[in-house]
């Protein structure tokens, strides 16, 4: 075979198990929003263009799959409007900060620290080298944050020889 056949199929090969987390949460978010067939509730998201590998990806979208799913879940019973915003941002200090707020019932946070849900997030967080935490004020919303180191700083994976 040709050397830049190998070339173009490695890149292809490549390209497969990489994602932009722009396109993912874009489309994830998207997708479960018009799935839920909620019109009483609209989601924003502002996510920048940041490649990660398959396996930081799939973290970010099952943390991204179960906080949307308990928002639409509870946040906002009784066809009650609201708004969804999912921001990614960097702190500064070499971390990406991904929030996922909704302005719905919010929940005393006690409540939910040992349920199934709330353990799958800690656990998202810690698979990816971070932190996640939940905030909310009954009556007044909940804001999930997940802090990790960015993929764009972190060494490059060592090249095999
Ligand atoms: N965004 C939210 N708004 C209001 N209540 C929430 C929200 N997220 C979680 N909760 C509360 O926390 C509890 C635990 O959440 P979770 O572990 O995800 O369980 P569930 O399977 O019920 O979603 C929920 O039953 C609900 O009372
Ligand atoms: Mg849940």
């Amino acid at each position: 075979m040709p050397w830049h056949w190998c070339n173009a199929s490695s890149t292809r090969l490549e390209n497969q198990s990489t994602l932009d987390l722009k396109d993912l949460l874009g489309a994830l978010c998207r997708q479960i929003t018009e799935g839920m067939g909620a019109e009483n509730v609209s989601i924003e998201v502002d996510v920048p263009s940041r490649v990660v590998t398959g396996s930081i990806a799939v973290a970010i979208a099952l943390f991204t799959v179960e906080v949307l799913t308990s928002i639409f879940k509870h946040a906002f019973p009784g066809q009650r409007h609201g708004v969804i915003r999912v921001t990614m941002t960097e702190t500064g200090d070499g971390k990406l900060r991904l929030g996922i707020a909704d302005d719905g019932s919010g929940f005393e946070e006690g409540q939910a620290t040992k349920s199934v849900g709330s353990r799958l997030i800690k656990i998202f967080g810690l698979q990816l080298g971070g932190v996640a935490q939940v905030r909310s004020v009954a009556g007044e919303g909940a804001v999930v944050e997940l802090i990790f180191p960015d993929p764009a700083l972190s060494p490059p994976v060592a090249a095999s020889v």
